[in-house]
């Protein structure tokens, strides 16, 4: 579900025309519509409305902090991976302890940090980074209530590149050496080991990876409690999948069935990180046609995004959805058509072969479902300064990032001492 629409042929954000936006602020643009995100977090919340469960938003999806703030003020919590990302929770209105911080690699200058502010959890990836917490812990005179992410071994039959709970991955603790772990955990000065973590995948598509891995999961924490060790709480991570083509995913009343039958006798309060899920179909990126060019066996539509704007399909071949903001009358054949930006390479290309009704330069285009890991996986490669971010609401629009201004993006840069 979403709230991008044609009203009279223009594509319109809830109440505002995309036309209006990209005059306002150029192109190209993404636009995030607030109303998505809520009904995007509130289907997910409902869903586990009979159950004990707290949602804690993805920051990495999609960091924008009017996006952030928007979902805390529904009651998100967050889930970071760094301390920019816990920065950006803090600043958006997050309170501490409903942030939880994941990531196999967290430096102690960034478990110092997080200790301080006392956020809820930490999730921890490995025995030499408990070590460390610990170690930090101690020195803070604090005690950190920890999660062990621990790898069940499934595959959640997604992208290769997104799959994360498999044992060739990096991720997590091999489960079946996690009750060793979590003796040494109850040992360790400063840590207090209160709950479980996983998290095997992005853009799931099925409920039976996930089935998988909460049945693991809840064989764990039935075997730790045997040990003595008192888990409160379940860290079920993301991964809920989103419609980008023809993919039917599990809706989250499914996938809310799924874990009250294989976790829910446990007791536990559960935590959740959705990111895709919340942002993905509630933003799009606007680009414009620049040139349309005939080459010896297809047409190509160069556009003025590129990869480093959204680089899902360069990274991933990830389809997204392309529709022109100012929709073609009934009448008019469609042609096949390659989206290309303008970056010198040919992974910069947003989709091959697109059924698209005939273009012409200035014409504009919506790349759909691209409010998760769009803007936030962007870059400045061939000094493309990144795109600003729109959040509309209602009838209301406000740049939430701004496009950066090539002094801006040269402050940061200096001759070397010899060059004068
Ligand atoms: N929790 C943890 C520990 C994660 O690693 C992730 C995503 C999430 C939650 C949120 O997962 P989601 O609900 O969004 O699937 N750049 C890739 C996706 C990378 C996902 C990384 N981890 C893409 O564009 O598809």
């Amino acid at each position: 579900m979403n709230h991008f629409e044609y009203r009279e042929g223009v594509l319109w954000a809830e109440d505002v025309s995309l036309e209006l936006i990209a005059e306002t602020v150029g192109t190209p643009f993404y636009c995030y519509s607030t109303a998505t995100l809520v009904s995007h977090f509130q289907e997910f919340s409902e869903a586990f409305s009979n159950q004990d469960a707290l949602i804690f938003f993805a920051v990495k999806a999609n960091p924008n902090l009017a996006i952030i703030r928007t979902l805390a003020e529904l009651g998100a919590g967050a889930d970071v991976v760094s301390e920019g990302e816990l920065r950006r929770a803090l600043a958006a209105g997050v309170p501490a302890d409903k942030i939880v911080f994941s990531g196999v690699g967290k430096t102690e200058d960034e478990m110092t940090f997080a200790l301080g502010k006392g956020i809820l959890q930490i999730n921890v990836e490995s025995m030499p980074e408990l070590e460390a917490l610990s170690f930090v812990a101690s020195k803070l005179g604090v005690e950190a209530e920890i999660a062990i992410r621990v790898n069940p071994d499934v595959d959640a039959h997604t992208h290769h590149k997104i799959a994360t709970g498999r044992q060739e991955d990096k991720f997590g603790i091999d489960i079946d050496a996690a009750p060793a772990i979590y003796d040494r955990a109850a040992q360790l000065p400063g840590i207090k080991p209160v709950a479980v973590a996983m998290h095997i995948g992005s853009q799931l598509t099925e409920v039976s990876p996930f089935q998988a891995a909460f049945t693991r999961l809840a064989a764990l924490v039935s075997h730790l409690r045997e040990l003595g060790h008192k888990i409160v709480r379940l860290d079920l991570g993301g991964g809920l999948g989103i419609a980008y083509d023809d993919e039917t995913p599990p809706l989250p009343a499914e996938y809310a069935k799924t874990v009250k039958d294989t976790v829910g006798a446990l007791g536990c309060k559960l935590m959740f990180e959705p990111g895709r899920l919340i942002a993905g179909n509630a933003g799009i990126l606007v680009t414009k046609t620049l040139y349309v060019k005939d080459g010896a066996d297809r047409r190509f539509a160069i556009v003025d995004a590129a990869m480093n704007d959204l680089m899902r399909p360069a990274l991933y071949e990830a389809h997204h959805g392309i529709v022109p903001a100012r929709e073609a009358s009934e009448n008019v054949e469609c042609g096949l058509v390659d989206v290309v930006g303008p970056v010198c390479e040919t992974g910069d290309t947003f989709a091959r072969r697109r059924a698209l009704p005939p273009l012409v330069s200035g014409d504009l285009l919506v790349i759909q479902s691209a409010g998760a890991y769009g803007s936030s996986m962007a870059s400045m490669y061939n000094t493309r300064p990144l795109v600003p971010e729109v959040l509309v609401n209602g009838a209301k629009f406000s740049v939430v990032r701004t496009r950066p201004s090539y002094e801006d993006i040269f402050k940061l840069e200096k001759f070397a001492d010899w060059q004068g």
